[in-house]
Formats: C-alpha cells, sequence, structure tokens
C-alpha cells in the first residue's frame, strides 16, 4: 500500500493508457501524483477518478504538451507548489505510426521524434534540478521493444525508441551522483488506445501475439507495477538499466 508514501510524481501522457494506469497504481501506493497530458479533458477525468479512489489531495492535472520547454517548467512548478517536490519522473507520452522508411514524411518523422525523444529530453532536463533540491530522484522513460529490435514498418517510432534507451542510459551516468536513477521500460504489445490508433490490424495484432510466448498483450497495469517498482526505494541501486515487458516476445 504505501510502497510510495511520500514521494510525488510527475507522468506525461497519464490521460489514458499506461500513463493513466500508472497514475492510479502510484497513488494507490501513496504517492502524491501530478498527470500531464494534451488532452486536457481526459486528463481531468482521469483525475477525479483517482482522486475518488485515493480520496483526499493525491492529484493534480495539467495541460503538458512534451514538446513546449514552458509546459515542462509549468508542469514540474505545481509539484513543487502543490505537493513540495518532485521525487519521481515518467516520460510516458508516446505516439506512434506503422510507417516505412520511405513512406515516411519529414512532417511525420518530425512529429514523432519531437513527441517521444526531445520530449523525453526536455521532461529530464526541466524535473533534474527540482530532484537535485530533493536530494536525489527516479526518472522513468517509456522506450519500447521497438527500442530494442527492428520491424517491418514504425521507422520514426524505431528511431525515436531507440534514442530512449541510450537518453536514458547517459542520464544514468550523469547524475548517479546526484543520487537520480534514470531507467527505461520497453513494453511489448500492451492493449491500450494506441494500438488501434496507430492503425494495426487484427491481424498484424494476431501476428504480434503469436511472436509473444505469453501468447497475449499487456493490460497497462501489468507495465504499471514495473513502473511503481523502478520509482521506489525497493529499485535503490537500478540505474541505467532496460526492463524489458513484453511477454517474452525479445527471447525468442
Ligand atoms: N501500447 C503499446 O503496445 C506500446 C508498446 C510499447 C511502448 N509503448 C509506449 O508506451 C507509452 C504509453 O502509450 P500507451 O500505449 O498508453 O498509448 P496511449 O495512446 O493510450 O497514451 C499515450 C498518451 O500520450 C499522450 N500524448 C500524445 N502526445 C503528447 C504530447 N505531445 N504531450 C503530452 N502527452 C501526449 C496522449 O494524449 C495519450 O494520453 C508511449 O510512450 C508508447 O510509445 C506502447
Amino acid at each position: 500500500m504505501d510502497r510510495l508514501k511520500s514521494k510525488v510524481a510527475l507522468i506525461s501522457g497519464g490521460a489514458r493508457g499506461q500513463g493513466a494506469a500508472e497514475a492510479k497504481l502510484f497513488a494507490a501506493e501513496g504517492a502524491k501524483v501530478v498527470i500531464g497530458d494534451v488532452r486536457d479533458e481526459l486528463t481531468r477525468q482521469t483525475a477525479a477518478a483517482i482522486e475518488a479512489q485515493r480520496g483526499g489531495n493525491a492529484v493534480r492535472a495539467v495541460h503538458l504538451d512534451v514538446t513546449r520547454a514552458a509546459d515542462w517548467r509549468a508542469a514540474v512548478e505545481t509539484c513543487e507548489r502543490e505537493f513540495g517536490g518532485l521525487d519521481i519522473l515518467v516520460n510516458n507520452a508516446g505516439i506512434a505510426n506503422m510507417k516505412g522508411l520511405e513512406e515516411t514524411s519529414e512532417e511525420e518523422w518530425d512529429a514523432i521524434v519531437n513527441v517521444n525523444q526531445k520530449g523525453v529530453w526536455l521532461g529530464m532536463k526541466t524535473a533534474v534540478p527540482a530532484m537535485r533540491r530533493r536530494g536525489g530522484g527516479s526518472i522513468i522513460n517509456i522506450s519500447s521493444v521497438f527500442g530494442l529490435i527492428g520491424s517491418t514498418g514504425s521507422t520514426a517510432y524505431h528511431g525515436s525508441k531507440g534514442a530512449v534507451r541510450l537518453l536514458t542510459k547517459a542520464a544514468a551516468v550523469q547524475y548517479g551522483p546526484d543520487k537520480i536513477r534514470v531507467n527505461s521500460i520497453h513494453p511489448g504489445l500492451i492493449l491500450t488506445p494506441m494500438v488501434s490508433e496507430a492503425a494495426i490490424s487484427p491481424s498484424e495484432i494476431d501476428s504480434l501475439i503469436g511472436v509473444t510466448p505469453l501468447g497475449r498483450g499487456a493490460q497497462p497495469e501489468e507495465v504499471g507495477w514495473c513502473a511503481v517498482f523502478l520509482a521506489s526505494d525497493e529499485a535503490s541501486f537500478v540505474t541505467g538499466s532496460e526492463l524489458v515487458v513484453d511477454g517474452g516476445w525479445t527471447a525468442a
């Protein structure tokens, strides 16, 4: 119940999917949570649902476009003003498409890299000074199995998620002396709105399940519990690591 007691977490892309699941689990484990997303109404609804479940003064909803430095500054200020500091950042916001290298337009490349890669850098850049003021922290960057291995499409997504993997390790090395741990999570097929909106057909989902030894897609909470672990003091010696949450996909 209290694995994150006295900690304050900022979660990007927290309106739905994995970010919302992480926000609910973090709050249930005693954290104060600020969720930021570009979907303002849904962010408010998710915050209200968490407040109802948790009761009391546990959550704030903010507008956060992860590509905008000013939004990040405002989100971190909200953590410090409302809850007294920032201990945990989950860089979860992400967008995807299935397009291959030649089919990807320059605009599509820029959009995906801006959110998935630049957004993670900006988040860390803004959060680190606040974590230093707290004497340490935990940053969790959501990459993907597509940041570890290739596939027949999703070129910009692969490029951005691969970058997140090494941004994570570089930050872990740079901020170890500040007691800030930085780790990446690499989900496989997680059954969230992203999967339908990235236009993955039912037969493509079946083939992804076919390469997953556990034989199914995961619920967002199955990633969320891994984020709880990395955020908590249970992971006190874990930094620069990549936690693969893929039902065995990349082990095969
Ligand atoms: N679903 C999967 O199978 C899967 C697999 C591997 C990795 N991931 C990664 O997991 C993370 C969460 O994805 P999800 O599956 O919950 O998808 P989702 O689409 O349900 O949630 C993503 C959230 O990010 C938000 N977002 C998009 N652009 C944003 C921006 N510029 N600023 C702030 N928020 C923004 C969306 O509004 C949405 O609420 C993403 O980084 C995604 O790439 C997903």
